[in-house]
């Protein structure tokens, strides 16, 4: 294994941020995961996969280890469905495309979601109507500090809104492994969430199927969120905030604008984007389409901050802390940050 020494991140983050790492390793298998971790025992360690939902705000002073594990093997099958064990490396949404050519249901709805599958359960990856958890089986991880392997079942890793065990109790102590999905045989159809019915629609589908549903989600998504090959960014910076019945009445009586889905237990969740968009960095101004020098609120998506080509980490975090001050000036509400921030 080949340890790299002093290399630019830039390549390894779809923000495009330029830092250096003082280490950098690859590791294909739990053996050269292992040798690595004890050689560097004493060293901060970063597991990166795409690098799609990290900001780093400084050079990384560590070793990143990037996870190249490889795989997608079919494990079993009953009546319903079938089981599919996945390297952590694979990109994610080639195994989309990989589930959709053998019509196993279930992910069609989070199509072209960038990233690799290791870091799918970190944040229960989400996207019209659908979240991970629903097609998830168990996962294998390595345990940093006891040189272990263990597996964790779906109720193990406590799956929420964008949130698991692994962002919180497990936090920087697990290496995800392999992933396994269950996968329907026969597939159930999710068009619930808004957009993807008119989509349908407007591309003149007759027939539904997980194939028409990727396509739809594939064009809504390339309407709207940017590319990172072209301008960097990491999705939506913020998560969609989730308040109480109560508090949503007293905000829609002086924004009857406001956007909000209804949940369960008497809430609702905010679109952030709403939030965003309709406050700046002026009385009359938006931060939708605002930019300070290479950071941005990108034009098409409030949500999502980007890098318009040079812009530092910490620019970024900065108008990303300013966003977040005059949306709870505005409207009383705290956005937390769904990107990781890497310090
Ligand atoms: P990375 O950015 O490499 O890592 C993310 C975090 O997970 C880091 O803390 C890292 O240390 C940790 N990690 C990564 N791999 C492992 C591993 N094997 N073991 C342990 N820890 C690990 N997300 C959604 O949920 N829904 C969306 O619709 C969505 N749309 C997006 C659109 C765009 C344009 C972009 C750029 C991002 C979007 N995201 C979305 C965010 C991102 O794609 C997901 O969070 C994705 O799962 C990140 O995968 P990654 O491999 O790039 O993770
Ligand atoms: N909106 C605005 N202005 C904006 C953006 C959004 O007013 O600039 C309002 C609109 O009312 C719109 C609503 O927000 O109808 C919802 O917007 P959208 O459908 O684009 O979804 P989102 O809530 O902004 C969430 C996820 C996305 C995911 C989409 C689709 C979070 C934090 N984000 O965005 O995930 O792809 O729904 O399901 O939950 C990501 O996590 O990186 C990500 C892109």
């Amino acid at each position: 294994m080949q340890i790299q020494k002093n290399i630019s991140l830039k390549p390894f983050n779809t923000f495009g941020i330029d830092v250096v790492a003082r280490s950098f390793a690859r590791f294909k298998d739990t053996d050269e995961l292992e040798e690595l971790i004890n050689q560097f025992h004493d060293t901060d360690k970063l597991i990166l996969g795409g690098g799609s939902n990290v900001l780093f705000t400084n050079h990384y002073d560590g070793i990143v280890l990037k996870n190249e594990i490889s795989g997608i093997h079919e494990m079993h099958e009953d009546n319903e469905y079938v089981y599919v064990k996945v390297g952590a490396g694979e990109n994610w949404h080639q195994f989309v495309l990989h589930c959709l050519e053998r019509n196993w249901a279930g992910v069609e709805n989070l199509s072209l979601i960038p990233g690799n599958v290791g870091a799918s359960p970190m944040q229960n990856i989400g996207a019209y109507g659908m979240e991970l958890h629903d097609v998830f089986y168990a996962l294998e991880a390595y345990h940093i500090h006891d040189n272990k392997v263990l597996t964790f079942s779906r109720n193990d890793c406590e799956f929420g809104y964008r949130d698991s065990i692994f962002k919180k109790k497990y936090k920087d102590q697990f290496v995800i492994l392999n992933v396994t999905y269950q996968l329907r045989k026969h597939p159930k159809f999710n068009i619930s969430y808004g957009v993807i019915e008119q989509e349908l629609e407007k591309m003149g589908v007759k027939e539904l199927s997980i194939k028409a549903i990727s396509d739809a989600i594939i064009n809504i998504r390339s309407s709207k969120l940017p590319d990172p090959k072209k301008i960097g960014n990491a999705g939506s910076f913020f998560k969609n905030p989730e308040i109480s019945n109560e508090q949503f009445d007293e905000l829609k009586k002086e924004f009857p604008e406001v956007v909000g889905y209804p949940l369960a237990e008497e809430k609702v969740k905010l679109a952030a984007g709403w939030l965003i968009e309709n406050c700046g960095p002026d009385a009359n101004t938006s931060w939708k389409g605002y930019r300070i020098g290479d950071a941005g609120c990108h034009a098409k998506q409030a949500l999502v901050l980007v890098n318009y080509g040079s812009a530092k980490g910490s620019e970024i975090y900065e108008l990303s802390e300013k966003i977040l001050q005059s949306v709870n000036k505005k409207f009383g509400v705290n956005l937390e940050r769904e990107v990781n921030i890497i310090e």
